[in-house]
Order: structure tokens, then C-alpha cells, then sequence
């Protein structure tokens, strides 16, 4: 896993070198330095040499996928209105909102510059990132809405973020040479560590220790994110008949009790539930990788991986 992390890092090093100074630039450099898991890019690489590919040759795609997804988090900082991003001030914070969006934009740009032009990968790419716009509009609009259902929540949760990982996986399978049925085998184990990759987060956002975290404790609640905390923590309350939840909702964004809303889903069960989802979808992704026929010895960075995000705290 650290060859990866390292070959990874060395490449995006250079690109970083290599932008131009100042204007929409500095902020850019800023977020792709800041600390990060490069979970995608490590993903391209790890399923490359699954299907026999180089690792080497698949970096310029990695690094696309690492900075289409950092320009997600731009915008998305922006959307949510979060303060604190890998630790430190988002970029509409400590710059403004036109330097977000526009950086955001120009980050956009780079990464299908450093996709390439091979047909095969840009057709993944272009469908899984418009995939990813259209779940973060699904989030969005589900703040406004009083009762989601799980499933569409589910449904939001797997565009906005699942699918960007199975798109990694993907591109890495499809630079190795790997077959529709292997890209598509590889792509399911993507969607299944996506959906307890985003439950995770979402459970982190909650109750993750911030210093480690490195975003604003509870910022999904202040904000009424419809996640699987919310969403179970409104049915479980119905029923026992507390209305803590909603009267907390009820008052604008920045008068909410945080606090007391952390202790309401605890104590209805909702974090032990959401726990066991996300237990669910981790058990699901190893089966979608024992499924997949390469040797087992390939299989081994995958599968440290998976193991990494089954106890990571940040
Ligand atoms: C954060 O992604 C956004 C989500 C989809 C949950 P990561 O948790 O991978 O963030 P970094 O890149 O490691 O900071
Ligand atoms: C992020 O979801 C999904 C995308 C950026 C596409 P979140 O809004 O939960 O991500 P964080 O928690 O801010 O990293
Ligand atoms: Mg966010
Ligand atoms: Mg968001
Ligand atoms: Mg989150």
C-alpha cells in the first residue's frame, strides 16, 4: 500500500510543482496539500495491477481522479457551508466564495486534462461525474425535505460518492486491459465500499473526534443532512414518541443544539444501527472482491485497504 501511496504522492508533487503561480492556483495547491487518505487514486493504481497492469501507467488517471474529487470537495464546502476542511479553513473561508468556484472550476478542467483522451476511460469518467452532480443535488435538495426514505437516501449517497470510487476502480481495471465483466465485478466492489465509505463519514461527522476528523463536529445536523442518522433518528423517535429531533430541525441552521441532538440518536440506537449498516456494506465489498478471478496474491493491496477503511477514524 505505501508503494502506491508513494508513487501517487511523488506524481501529484509534480504536477503541483509545475502549476502556475498565484490567482486560481494558490488555493488549489492549498487543498491538494493539505492532508489527505488519496483513497481514489490508490484505487486506480490497486486495481491496474489487479488485472496484470503497471501501476506506473496508470498515475496521470489516478491524479485525474484525485483532483476531480478534490474540486468536489470545493464546491462541496461551499454548498454546506462548512468552516473546517482536512483541519484547516475551507477556501471560500479563507479566501471567498468566487475564488471557490472559480478554483473549483479550473480543478474540474485539470483533471479531464490529466484523464487523457483514450475513448474507453473518458466514457467512464464522464458518466460517473455526472453521476456524482447529480447526487450532490439529490443531497441538497433533501435538506429542504421533511421525510426521505432511506432507500432514496441510499440512492443519493451511492451517486454522490460510491460511484466515484467504483469510477476509480474502473479506470484502473480498463488501463490494465481487464474485460467488461472484470470492470463491471470491479466496479461493484467500488460500489459497496462507496456506501460504507459515505455512512462512515457520515457517522464521523456526528461522532468522530474533530481533531482527527478534521472537519466542524456535527456540521451534517446543523446543516438538517438527511443521513442515515437523521433519517433512522426521526423514525425511532416517532415511535418512542420524542420530538427533540424535529423541534431542533424546526429553528434555523445556526440555532440548532448540536449537542443535544448527538445525545437524542445515541440513546435511540441509531448509532449501533448505522454501525451495523455500514459493517453490512464492508462485508459485501470483501465479497465482491473474493468474486473477482485473478490470482489472490493480486488481491492483497485491495484487501489491506478495505481493512484500512474498516477502522479508520478520520
Ligand atoms: C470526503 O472524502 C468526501 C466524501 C465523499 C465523504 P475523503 O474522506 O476521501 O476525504 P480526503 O480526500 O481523505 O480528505
Ligand atoms: C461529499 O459528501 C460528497 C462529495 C463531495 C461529492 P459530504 O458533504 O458528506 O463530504 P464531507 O463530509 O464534507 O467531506
Ligand atoms: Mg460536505
Ligand atoms: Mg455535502
Ligand atoms: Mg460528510
Amino acid at each position: 500500500m505505501d508503494r502506491y501511496r508513494a508513487l501517487f504522492d511523488a506524481h501529484l508533487a509534480r504536477w503541483t510543482a509545475a502549476l502556475p503561480p498565484g490567482g486560481l492556483y494558490t488555493p488549489m495547491a492549498y487543498l491538494l496539500g493539505l492532508p489527505a487518505k488519496r483513497v481514489r487514486p490508490s484505487l486506480v493504481l490497486m486495481a491496474c495491477e489487479l488485472f496484470g497492469g503497471r501501476a506506473e501507467d496508470a498515475l496521470d488517471q489516478a491524479l485525474a481522479i484525485e483532483l476531480f474529487h478534490n474540486f468536489t470537495l470545493m464546491h462541496d464546502d461551499i454548498m454546506d457551508g462548512s468552516p473546517l476542511r482536512r483541519g484547516r479553513p475551507t477556501v471560500h473561508v479563507k479566501w471567498d466564495v468566487d475564488m471557490a468556484i472559480l478554483s473549483g472550476d479550473a480543478l474540474f478542467v485539470k483533471a479531464y486534462q490529466a484523464m487523457g483522451i483514450r475513448p474507453d476511460v473518458l466514457a467512464i469518467f464522464n458518466r460517473h461525474a455526472l453521476e456524482v452532480c447529480e447526487g450532490q443535488e439529490l443531497d441538497m435538495a433533501f435538506e429542504q425535505r421533511a421525510d426521505v426514505p432511506l432507500a432514496d437516501y441510499r440512492e443519493m449517497i451511492r451517486l454522490k460518492t460510491a460511484v466515484l470510487l467504483s469510477c476509480a476502480l474502473q479506470v484502473g481495471a480498463c488501463i490494465a486491459g481487464a474485460d467488461e465483466d472484470q470492470r463491471r465485478r470491479i466496479g461493484a466492489f467500488g460500489e459497496h465500499l462507496g456506501l460504507a465509505f459515505q455512512l462512515r463519514d457520515d457517522l464521523l461527522d456526528a461522532f468522530g473526534d474533530p481533531g482527527q476528523v478534521g472537519k466542524q463536529r456535527g456540521g451534517d445536523l446543523r446543516a438538517g443532512k438527511k443521513t442515515f442518522l437523521l433519517i433512522r433518528g426521526l423514525e425511532r423517535a416517532a415511535e418512542e414518541g420524542s420530538d427533540v429531533l424535529r423541534a431542533e430541525l424546526a429553528k434555523p441552521a445556526g440555532q440548532r443544539d448540536v449537542q443535544r441532538m448527538l445525545e437524542v440518536l445515541e440513546a435511540l440506537g441509531v448509532r449501533r444501527e448505522a454501525e451495523a449498516e455500514v459493517a453490512r456494506h464492508e462485508r459485501e465489498a470483501a465479497e465482491a472482491l473474493d468474486a473477482i478471478a485473478v490470482p489472490e496474491a493480486r488481491k492483497a493491496a485491495l484487501r489491506a485497504l478495505h481493512a484500512q477503511l474498516t477502522g479508520r477514524v478520520h
